[in-house]
Formats: C-alpha cells, sequence, structure tokens
C-alpha cells in the first residue's frame, strides 16, 4: 500500500484518504466526493478497528458489507482501498498506543474509555501507512475531529485534516451506520437528539448565552421523548471540548443518546 500510494503520489499529486469503518452511507460519500474534488488521487481505508470498540459494544455485529462497499467506492472514482486485516494493522505482540491526553476523555470518550484511544493509534498507523497529504473526516463527530487534528499537530505529522459537514436525513436525522439497527418506531424517537439540538440553536439566537441555560433547555426537550436516554449534553470549546460557561461564534453543541442499545450522536456549531 504504501509503495503504491507513494507511486500514485510521484511528481507531487495531491493524495488524499478517507479513513472509514464500512457499512458506507451517504455521509461517508460527501467524504469521497470531497476528496474527488480536492485530490489528484483519492484512497479510502476500510477497517473494523476492534481498539477504539468498548468490551460492550457492537464490534462482533458491527456491519461489514465489504462487497457493496468496495462497489460504492469503485463508483465514486477512488483510486486505492486498502482493507488490511486485523493481524496486519496490529502485529502479534503490539504493545504501542497513541493517546491524546485530556481530549480523549471528554464528550464520547467519557462514556466510551479508550475510544479515541483506538481511534487515534489506528488513523496515525493509516497516515504513516499511506502518507496522504490530507485526509477527510465526518463532523459528525466532532470530539474525534478535535482529537485528530490535536494529535497531528502534536506528532508533527504533515497531514492536513478537512471537516466536512453532517449528512441529514430530510427531516433532521444524522446519518450514521448505526442507523440500520433501528426499529421504525426507534427511528422516530432518535429525532429527539436532533430537535434539543435545534432548541439551544434557536434560545441562543435569541440571545441566550449561558451554557446552564442552553443545557437545560435542551434536555428538556430531550426528555420530551420517553423513549431515549440522555448520555450528555454540552456546549464546548470546539477544539479542547471544554465546557464553556458562555456560549459563542464557534461553540460545538455536542449530543449522545441511547435509542434501545442504539448510542448516537450528534452536534451543531453556533453561528
Ligand atoms: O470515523 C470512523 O469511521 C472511524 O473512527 C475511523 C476514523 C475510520 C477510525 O477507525
Amino acid at each position: 500500500m504504501r509503495a503504491e500510494c507513494a507511486s500514485l503520489a510521484y511528481g507531487g499529486r495531491r493524495l488524499g484518504l478517507v479513513p472509514t469503518i464500512g457499512a458506507l452511507r451517504e455521509g461517508h460519500l460527501s467524504l469521497l466526493r470531497a476528496a474527488r474534488a480536492e485530490c489528484d488521487v483519492v484512497t479510502a481505508s476500510i477497517f473494523v478497528n476492534p481498539t477504539q470498540f468498548g468490551p460492550e459494544e457492537d464490534l462482533a455485529k458491527y456491519p461489514r458489507p465489504f462487497a457493496r462497499d468496495s462497489e460504492l467506492l469503485r463508483a465514486e472514482g477512488v483510486d486505492l482501498l486498502f482493507a488490511p486485516s486485523v493481524d496486519e494493522m496490529y502485529p502479534a505482540g503490539a504493545v504501542t498506543y497513541v493517546n491524546v491526553e485530556g481530549l480523549s476523555e471528554r464528550l464520547c470518550g467519557r462514556s466510551r474509555p479508550g475510544h479515541f484511544r483506538g481511534v487515534a493509534t489506528v488513523v496515525s498507523k493509516l497516515f504513516h501507512v499511506v502518507q496522504p497529504e490530507v485526509a477527510f473526516f465526518g463532523q459528525k463527530d466532532a470530539a474525534q475531529v478535535a482529537v485528530i487534528r490535536a494529535m497531528v499537530r502534536d506528532l508533527l505529522l504533515p497531514v492536513e485534516i478537512v471537516a466536512c459537514p453532517i449528512v441529514r436525513e430530510s427531516d433532521g436525522l444524522a446519518l450514521s451506520s448505526r442507523n440500520v439497527y433501528l426499529s421504525s418506531e426507534q427511528r422516530r424517537q432518535a429525532l429527539a437528539l436532533f430537535r434539543s439540538l435545534l432548541r439551544v440553536q434557536e434560545l441562543y439566537e435569541g440571545g441566550e448565552r449561558h451554557a446552564t441555560g442552553l443545557i437545560a433547555a435542551g434536555v428538556e426537550e430531550f426528555s420530551r421523548e420517553p423513549g431515549v436516554s440522555l448520555d450528555f449534553l454540552e456546549v464546548v470549546n470546539p477544539d479542547r471540548l471544554e465546557p464553556l460557561e458562555f456560549a459563542k461564534p464557534g461553540a460545538l453543541v455536542a449530543v449522545a443518546g441511547f435509542v434501545g442499545s442504539t448510542r448516537l450522536i450528534d452536534n451543531v456549531v453556533l453561528s
């Protein structure tokens, strides 16, 4: 893969990477299209990374429609797909991890201990193999974007990080590979996440700046839907993910909740 990428990027051609864990959906396609528009060579990876799943999480049942995914990548004009095995990415005896301290314990990192360590580790490995000039991630996982940006800065990695906008269904539900786990009733209940964000945004636009007031309103909106349970709703700084006392332009409002046993996330950036 490294040799192939080096030869494709020869002569200063701009090589982009879209890392994925497969089960591609419209959100991924938007990353691929952004890469296609910006790069001379587009690579993608499919790797269901075991180290970013907790012991109680859905690693075993995570969808792996490999043939369909590869066809979609081909149709989007991807030049090269990297789909390594677990043994290739984690050679026997592997004991080295990348930990972005502080950030990895915030937002999703608090309820998913070790998750961002797994993400940072695998993304740094992918960067070392593919050596992209630019890599594309979805803004839906805003905490992941912050962790990866911090890792790239701290490890002096020569990779530009592009965050692409969240893709939503027509009713506002953010696209997620995990939406396939939802029944039609749960699909309806899942809209509580987006509604709670809209409520926060609306209040902010009406002049409310106290994070406690904004969060209380969002939580109240969320709790109107009894079928879902809240993990967190926070107003944070988008780079350090630290809670803000007062909301301001650029602040990230992030929500996570469970619909049955399915954990979903969403966010908006206040403007
Ligand atoms: O966002 C994802 O799909 C994954 O966390 C990533 C970045 C591909 C790392 O496994």
